[in-house]
């Protein structure tokens, strides 16, 4: 009988109720004991009973380190081969181990998207349940990857129940609470029991109820083993022996359970030991079998545990609760535990247990130098790679190393711990791969180790030593390995941004410029480096778009895993206004949801973020911009790129009017000091965040720094002078305002990008005042032919403004006109909000409110309208484009409106003829 959760089992039987018709995530946290197994047991019955597909799992404290063993256990029995084709199929990987053929080091974006696809397929036929018990030792690919669920699981009929102890002392507890900070969360905190429901459940007279109540806090799992405990001392529950419960409760109660099982035979607590070591839920024979008995005995033991309530009346055997698990687990002496998991880890061998399980237990187990023993803890470790779970590679690996292996193997595993270690920005992983270094003979590899740790090198700030490696190590590879040599050659190059003392001449820059490019992906990586710090150092626009799109061409580099010079030859597409950024990516997020990491995605998503901002594509960017968020957060990539989604968001806020949202984003990250990318970043937004709230002293400082810390070449994409000069302008300083405007023109149109010529007129034209009129006409011609919708529109108000200001309110109003309704296109509040008034003021009305037609849908919308006139339906284009079919709808409703079309039939006639 359930005592005092009503509370809990209404809210728990709502769940059930409304999980047909909509997603939620239920959370039940409490200490041990306090009824959380109860309440997730009594609802997956309430949801089982109203139709609801329940599948559950429970995590358990030695398989922590296990990559997907909740998932696993969630979904095993459901998944055919059906559930895992399409989108899902990387999912196979999960199920099926790494044979399955994703190709990559780091999946782990394209593993948990696939499973998410796994989970909209199977609630395809029923609405799903996901109950997650013991979430504090849930495995940490299995945790994100509910994280990941949960995020898009609106819309769908998806919901997650939890069960967990206190999070403080838990690995995980950040994604947990991840998952608890969903809007679509909720928690309960089951509470003791009151002194009358403690007196019920232990039976007897009043006064031992309350020296019950007392002694135990209400905790029914100490109340369930004390009753257990008297029953069999033979003590009645009266007044009169309330004394006996200074010995037997509360923290007597794990001693208890030791002495009950001590009155069984001795058989009764070997299989007790056995089943601690091997975990709960394992087959009797096997248990049987590391108990050294015979089937027959083990039978007549565990029966015996089962009337002592120790183990569970059930035919898998496990313990009754964890805790007693724990404390019976705790009771064997250390060596004769090792020694336990040792045999245990033969055994599950000579059965051709999975190497999950085979390694769950040799991490456990003493160290011999077995080969066997490196095989599996190497393939485990493999797994937890590719899962984006590089702590448990690591632990796994760790463990190897101490077997130890093979000299002849020592290299590789060192290797792939230090490949791990890195991943995690633990510094023992550049001791471990120079060790790796010394060892290995091939030289490709060798090679490749030796990447990974000048890459280390130059990240954590010691780029003359990057340097140094690389130039040993490159004069060490063989001829064909020109990748490899040409990445070590960009570890040179790029070493002064870092703080490398050794300055790079601009010939060596120049001579991986020169088109068309020699043949090979090395080439291409040269080349992708060199545009970028092209783009920045004097290039024009169009020269720099070709070099970059000669080295994404074929698209060798993403596919060879380069992501970053992929990505930074991308940006250069998106500094020159080229529309081919697309494209880019297009294959990027392609090649991402088959094989990439977490990383790559949270990458993607900023980089496009930042795209769409500056194209004016506000809505877009900022679900973007959060997409790249929870990658950073799931991906535990230690906030790299946190600095930079900040001031990108808060350049969203601004655009669209809201100055305090703006203001807090900013706030999110503390202010960078340094001179890096994140600092330019941030510094750009910070200045115009100070001129939106027209604090401009501050503003003129502001810009005044980011001039100092990164030159006038960033003019290009964080226009400090323009922001300057628009300071000065405020504090009436014109002539200083005028000439470093024009300063910031004559850069901007050496790179020649139309939006940022256009927003240097615009600025210039602007501090003129009254002189300034063709320059705002030429920034509106130059706005206009660029992809920045946001830009034109801002051209087109200040256009407006300046010939209002000059008597000729006849002529502001057409460019007035047009800068409202491009503004409400994007959405963009502040400048739609100016040029309203500026309108009114010049005696004109707004045409329409909202422009109209093919013009006035954003790319994605126009996207999503295409394939729906084809004929797909939300959920293939939702897969074809890897967005939610939520963003589908939302895309195909303003499609619908601003076409004015009143269903699919009608699309394909507006898209052809308007
Ligand atoms: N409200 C209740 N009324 C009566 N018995 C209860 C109640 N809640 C829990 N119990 C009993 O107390 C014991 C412990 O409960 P349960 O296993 O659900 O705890 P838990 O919170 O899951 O603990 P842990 O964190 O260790 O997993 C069980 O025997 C259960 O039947
Ligand atoms: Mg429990």
């Amino acid at each position: 009988m359930l005592l005092e959760r009503d509370g809990e089992m209404s809210a728990l039987q709502a769940l059930a109720d409304t999980a047909a018709e909509r997603s939620q995530v239920l959370l039940v946290e409490g200490p041990a004991g306090i009824g959380k197994t109860r309440l997730l047991t009594a609802a997956r019955e309430a949801a089982n009973a109203r139709g609801v597909h329940t599948l559950h799992a429970r995590g358990g404290e030695l398989e922590q380190g296990l990559a997907f063993g909740i998932i696993r256990q969630l979904f095993e029995a459901t998944v055919q081969d059906a559930l895992l084709e399409g989108g899902a199929a990387a999912a196979r990987e999960v199920f099926e181990g790494p044979a399955s053929g994703v190709g990559s080091e780091d999946a782990s974006f394209a593993i948990l998207h696939a499973l998410y696809r796994l989970t909209v397929n199977v609630a395809e036929s029923a609405p799903l349940l996901l109950v997650v018990d013991d979430l504090q030792w849930c495995d940490e690919p299995s945790l994100r990857a509910l994280c990941y669920v949960v995020r898009r699981s609106e819309g769908l009929r998806v919901s997650v129940l939890g069960g967990t102890r206190p999070l403080e002392h838990f690995q995980h507890a950040h994604l947990i609470a991840e998952l608890t900070r969903d809007p679509l969360a909720t928690t309960l905190h089951p509470r003791p029991l009151s002194a009358s429901a403690s007196a019920a459940l232990i039976g007897g007279d009043e006064a031992f109820g309350r020296a019950s109540h007392d002694a135990t806090g209400g905790n029914p799992l100490l109340l369930v083993e004390l009753a257990k405990t008297l029953r069999t001392e033979g003590v009645a529950p009266e007044a009169g022996n309330v004394g006996v419960l200074d010995t037997l409760a509360p923290r007597a109660a794990a001693r208890a359970v030791l002495v009950r099982i001590g009155r069984l035979s001795r058989a009764a607590a070997e299989i007790a030991r056995a089943t601690a070591v091997l975990g709960d839920d394992t087959a009797l024979p096997l248990v049987a079998q590391l108990a050294g008995l015979d089937d027959a005995a083990a039978v007549a033991a565990a029966g015996e545990l089962v009337r002592a309530e120790v183990l569970a009346d059930q035919a898998a055997l496990a313990f009754v609760h964890p805790l007693i698990r724990a404390v019976v687990y705790e009771d064997i002496p250390a060596h004769e535990r090792a020694l336990a998991h040792e045999r245990a880890a033969t055994l599950l061998r000579a059965r051709s247990a999975s190497t999950s399980a085979i390694a769950t237990q040799l991490v456990h187990a003493p160290e011999r130098g077995e080969a066997w023993v490196v095989d599996v803890l190497e393939e485990e470790a493999r797994a937890a790679s590719r899962a984006g779970a590089p702590a448990s590679a690591a632990t796994y690996l760790s463990r190897a190393l101490a077997e130890p292996p093979a000299a002849e193997r020592r290299g590789a595993v060192l290797f792939a711990l230090g490949g791990a270690e890195r991943l995690l920005h633990s510094h023992l992983g550049d001791g471990h791969l120079r060790e790796a270094i010394e060892l290995i003979d091939e030289p490709a590899v060798r090679g490749t180790a030796a990447l990974l740790l000048a890459e280390g090198l130059v990240f954590s700030r010691r780029p003359d030593d990057a340097v140094a490696l690389a130039r040993r190590s490159a004069a060490e590879l063989p001829e064909e390995a020109d990748l490899l040599r040409a990445a070590f050659e960009a570890i040179e190059l790029t070493a002064p941004i870092f703080g490398g003392s050794e300055p790079v001449s601009p010939e060596r820059f120049a001579a991986h410029r020169r088109l068309p490019l020699p043949p090979g992906s090395g080439a291409k990586l040269l080349a992708a480096v060199a545009a970028y710090q092209w783009a920045f150092s004097g290039g024009s626009a169009d020269e720099c778009a070709t070099l970059a799109l000669a080295a994404l061409n074929g698209w060798d580099l993403v596919r060879g895993g380069r992501q970053v010079p992929s990505v930074s030859a991308t940006m250069v597409l998106v500094l020159a206004d080229r529309r081919e950024a697309d494209a880019a990516w297009d294959e990027f997020l392609a090649q991402v949801h088959t094989s990439g990491s977490m990383w790559f995605k949270s990458a993607i998503s900023l980089c496009r973020g930042y795209m769409l901002l500056r194209n004016g594509e506000l809505a877009e960017s900022e679900s973007l911009l959060h997409d790249g968020i929870e990658e950073l957060i799931l991906g535990e990539a230690q906030g790299v790129g946190r600095g930079e989604i900040a001031s990108w968001l808060a350049g969203v806020h601004r655009e669209r009017g809201d100055l305090a949202a703006a203001r807090r984003e900013l706030e999110v990250v503390p202010e960078p000091t340094d001179a890096s990318q994140t600092a330019r970043y941030w510094l750009d937004s910070q200045a115009e965040q100070l001129l939106a709230e027209e604090r401009f002293e501050d503003a003129l400082r502001t810009a005044g720094d980011g001039v100092e810390r990164f030159g006038a070449m960033t003019a290009i994409d964080t226009p400090f002078r323009s922001h300057q000069a628009l300071a000065l302008h405020h504090l009436g300083r014109r002539d200083e305002a005028v000439s470093l405007a024009a300063d910031e023109l004559r850069t901007a149109r050496a790179w020649g990008a139309p939006s940022v010529v256009a927003r240097a007129l615009r600025v210039l034209g602007t501090v003129e005042r009254a002189d300034g009129l063709d320059h705002l006409e030429e920034a509106v011609a130059c706005a206009a032919a660029s992809p920045s919708r946001l830009e034109h529109a801002k051209a087109l108000g200040t256009l407006g403004t300046a010939l209002r200001a000059a008597q000729r309110p006849t002529d502001a109003r057409d460019p007035l006109r047009q800068a409202l309704a491009l503004a409400e296109v994007c959405e963009a509040g502040a400048v739609a909000a100016h040029a309203r008034t500026e309108l009114y003021a010049a005696g004109g009305r707004p045409r329409t409110t909202a422009l109209q037609g093919l013009d006035a849908l954003t790319p994605s919308e126009l996207r999503v309208a295409e394939r729906a006139a084809a004929g797909q339906t939300n959920r293939a284009i939702a897969e074809a484009l890897f967005v939610t079919p939520k963003t589908v709808e939302l895309h195909l409703r303003n499609a619908y409106r601003k076409l004015g079309a009143k269903g699919r039939q009608d699309l394909a006639g507006l898209l052809t003829t308007v």
